[in-house]
Formats: structure tokens, C-alpha cells, sequence
């Protein structure tokens, strides 16, 4: 095979070479034979071809060579493209020439079925597969949808440090490495705190990274490392916040609408679901959803009576959101629940100006965010409170002590996100590789 290199295109370019005779460098996905014919299908990463590989016009060495090979052998073929619409994707190769790169013939996933900790045991090959392929493609969509929105409204990118001296969303969560000298850090929960010395800086920041909590929940919904987007903005309410999350969540699906059509349908996610996510979302105080939740004991949909003043189970989360088509968004929560940093309800101290966003269809919180807290006193006491040490917050006090104002911002955790745009069970398969209580491997 000559001209490997040259007229190599990719699968999802084919529409562009119908009559040409081309290369496709890829993977064996799949073998089927009828005696003198064989239908080798190729991934390449862009999609995946059904070539056509007849005995009497290929050469005997190729016949042999294609007849053995299993699934994920590497190979490169070249073949005329040929516009079929029986065909997955509307093409099909006549293979002309092979090269194999590598023969593969034990292939640990197969079309059968695995359990799940065996695939997860084998994601580094899992990937490959169609599903997870489109889960990931989804993914990439929401990250560069959620920097498209950001960069294009103003926002300017100020990536917060992920080794901290100190916590943001509470101790119990903390994953401790050994710095230097003795001294202990702390892999970042949120870039919260960082954010809003940037949004000092330049009024409208956010930052996007990993994040981690040593969080013991064996939940569908947890990781220990997650990528968090978290936008902050000087001079702005609670209310800015509700509005700024309802907007950015409309463009993801929005764009993931329009830019994974095929892989929408690999998920055979109901896309009548994300339509519906346009502002405005409705907006529930938090008494008001208590109130729900105990209409929806008294009606026997929900075990226990829940109690004014505790945070929403995951069965809370799915109850309220099931009034929905679209997020919900529950603020004023009461403070004790939240974190140290947010702002109080002037005419309520006990609330916190906070915001959750509830998906719907169970996903449950996939938002979290509010107005911080302005006043030095008031934020003194509340470390002393919580017990975390202030002089690992006197750069964070500073921001206090010099030109304080309103200001306000969320974190979304990406996994979440992508998981309700998939319509899928875990979030687990929405990030190439994750890291889980009991998963750290491979
Ligand atoms: O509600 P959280 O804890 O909020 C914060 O960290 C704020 N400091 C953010 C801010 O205001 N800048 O987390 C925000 C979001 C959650 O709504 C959820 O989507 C995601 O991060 N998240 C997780 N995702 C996966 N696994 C976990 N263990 C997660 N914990 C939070
Ligand atoms: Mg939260």
C-alpha cells in the first residue's frame, strides 16, 4: 500500500469523497463474511465505515490477511467511496488494498455483555466503544458550550490553584497531600475563594479545573475528582446568579441540540428533554419546597416528613424537580446547611442567600451558588464558627477590608451536567477516567 499518507480522510469526512478512492487509517470494529465477501467495519474515532471486501478483487495475501483478524486490530485500507443509504452513516469502502499494523484476536469487551466493574476495570479499552464514545463527545460539547458562553459574555478566564492552604466547602471533604517541610496542602473543593479576589480584579471572572472531595457517597451522582466550571461577578445579587444559570444551562443544550445530532441518537436521549430547558426556570423558595415535600409525604410518595431546616436528600432533590419539565431553582436555604461564605437574607438571618439548581428527571443538583457574604466582622465569626482557621483566610478577609461590594457566582459540576444531557444512569461515564470511593484505578 503506496499512498498511505496521502489521501487518508476521515470517516466523518467521506460525504466529501463519494467516487474517490481514499485511506482510512483505523480499528477493526466488527468482521462478517458470506463466503466470498467480507464486511469489515472500521472505527477511526470519527465514526465508523462498513467496507466491502470482495475475494475476487483483492489479492490473496490481503484476503487471508483480512479473513483472520479480530475486533481492535489496527489496520489501513484503501477503497473506493461509495454513497449507500442502506449503510450505518450513508457510505460504504470498496476495499482495493490493506495494511495491518497490528493483529489483534482476544479483545477483552465483546459485543456480549460485561458487567459494569469489569468494563470499568477495561475503561482504558471501554472508551472505544459507541456509547461511551458519544457520552464523551457530549462532554467535550458541554466543556467548550460553557467557555463559549463565558468568554463570549464578558467573562474572563482566572484559573484558581488546585494545592490550597485551607478549605472552601468544609473540612470533612478534604483530600491532604504533604507539601514541603512538613507543611500540609490540600487539593482544592472549589476555586470559590479565588474566584472572588479575581472578580476584584477584572468584575467578571470564572475558572474551570478539576476539583476534589473525599466525599464517602457511594451516590450516582459522586466523584472524588470532577471538573468544575465557576463563574463570579462583582456587584451582582442572588438574583443575577439565577439568572446568569439559567441562561448558560439553555446554551449547553442548546448547542449539544445542534452539535451532537448522531450521538443524541446513540444515547437515544429523548431530545424533547433538553429542548425544554429555556428560561425562564422557575424560581422556589426554599420554605416552598419544603412545603412540597410534605404534601408529598401526606400523599405517601415520600417515607419520612422531612424537617424544615435540613439539606434535600437525593429522593427530596427527585421529588421536587418531578413538578418540573425544566431545572428548578430552590434559593434561601437555611444557613446552617451552607457553607461559611454566604450572604445572609437581611430580613431573615437564619437564610443564606443561596442557590441551588435542581434537574429535572432525577438528576437531581447540578448547580450551586449564591451572594457571599460582604461584611469583615460577619466573616470572621463565621470561620471562627466553623472552626477553620483565620490565618489561612487573612488573604481572603483582605478582599473584606479593601473596596468590599456585592458580589456573587456558582459552581456546575461538568459530570452532572453531561450526565442529564445524555439521559444517562451514572456519572461515572462521563469522564474518560474516573476516580470514585472504591475506584482509583485504571
Ligand atoms: O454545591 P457545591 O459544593 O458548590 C461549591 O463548591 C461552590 N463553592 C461553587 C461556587 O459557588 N463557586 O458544588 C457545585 C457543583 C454541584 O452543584 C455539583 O454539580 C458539583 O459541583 N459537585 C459534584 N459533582 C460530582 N461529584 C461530586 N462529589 C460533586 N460535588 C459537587
Ligand atoms: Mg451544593
Amino acid at each position: 500500500m503506496e499512498k498511505v499518507t496521502a489521501d487518508r480522510v476521515f470517516i466523518n469526512e467521506l460525504s466529501q469523497h463519494v467516487g474517490q478512492e481514499v485511506t482510512i487509517k483505523g480499528w477493526l470494529y466488527n468482521l462478517r463474511s458470506s463466503g466470498k465477501i467480507l464486511f469489515p467495519q472500521l472505527r477511526d474515532g470519527t465514526g465508523v465505515v462498513q467496507c466491502v471486501a470482495v475475494k475476487a478483487s483483492v489479492t490473496p495475501e490481503i484476503w487471508d490477511a483480512l479473513k483472520g483478524l479480530g475486533q481492535e486490530s489496527a489496520l489501513a485500507i484503501r477503497g473506493t467511496v461509495r454513497a449507500d443509504s442502506r449503510a450505518p452513516g450513508g457510505y460504504e469502502i470498496d476495499l482495493i488494498d490493506a495494511q495491518i499494523f497490528s493483529e489483534v484476536h482476544d479483545y477483552p469487551i465483546t459485543p456480549k455483555e460485561h458487567g459494569t466493574e469489569f468494563l470499568m476495570d477495561h475503561r482504558h479499552l471501554w472508551l472505544r466503544s459507541r456509547r461511551q464514545h458519544a457520552i464523551l463527545k457530549v462532554r467535550h460539547t458541554v466543556v467548550k458550550a460553557v467557555r463559549d458562553f463565558f468568554d463570549n459574555d464578558g467573562f474572563t478566564l482566572a484559573d484558581a490553584p488546585i494545592f490550597t492552604p485551607a478549605a472552601c466547602e468544609g473540612t470533612t471533604t478534604l483530600f491532604e497531600v504533604d507539601y514541603f517541610d512538613g507543611e500540609k496542602a490540600y487539593l482544592t473543593q472549589s476555586g470559590q475563594l479565588y474566584n472572588e479576589a479575581t472578580a476584584a480584579a477584572f468584575g467578571k471572572v470564572y475558572c474551570f479545573g478539576p476539583t476534589f472531595r473525599a466525599e464517602k457517597s457511594k451516590t450516582r451522582r459522586h466523584l472524588t475528582e470532577f471538573w468544575m466550571v465557576e463563574p463570579e461577578m462583582a456587584y451582582a445579587t442572588l438574583d443575577d446568579v439565577m439568572t446568569l444559570a439559567e441562561r448558560m444551562l439553555a446554551y449547553i443544550a442548546g448547542r449539544v441540540l445542534v452539535d451532537r445530532v448522531e450521538e443524541l441518537k446513540v444515547l437515544e436521549r429523548d431530545t424533547a428533554k433538553l429542548e425544554a430547558i429555556v428560561p425562564p426556570f422557575p424560581r422556589l423558595h426554599y420554605d416552598d419546597a419544603v412545603k412540597m415535600l410534605h404534601e408529598g409525604h401526606e400523599k405517601g410518595l415520600l417515607e419520612t416528613r422531612f424537617e424544615w431546616g435540613g439539606d434535600f436528600g437525593a429522593p427530596d432533590e427527585t421529588y421536587i424537580s418531578s413538578h418540573y419539565d425544566k431545572p428548578v431553582m430552590v434559593h434561601h436555604y437555611p444557613a446552617e446547611v451552607k457553607a461559611f461564605y454566604m450572604a445572609r437574607d437581611p430580613e431573615r438571618n437564619d437564610l443564606a442567600l443561596g442557590v441551588d439548581v435542581l434537574a429535572p428527571e432525577g438528576y437531581g443538583e447540578v448547580i450551586g451558588g449564591g451572594e457571599r457574604a460582604t461584611s469583615l466582622e460577619f466573616l470572621k465569626e463565621q470561620i471562627a464558627l466553623h472552626e477553620l482557621p483565620q490565618e489561612a483566610f487573612e488573604w481572603y478577609l483582605d478582599l473584606r477590608r479593601y473596596g468590599s461590594v456585592p458580589h456573587a457566582g456558582f459552581g456546575m459540576g461538568i459530570e452532572r451536567c453531561t450526565a442529564w444531557m445524555c439521559g444517562i444512569e451514572h456519572v461515572r461515564e462521563t469522564i474518560p477516567f474516573p476516580r470514585m470511593l472504591y475506584r482509583l484505578r485504571p
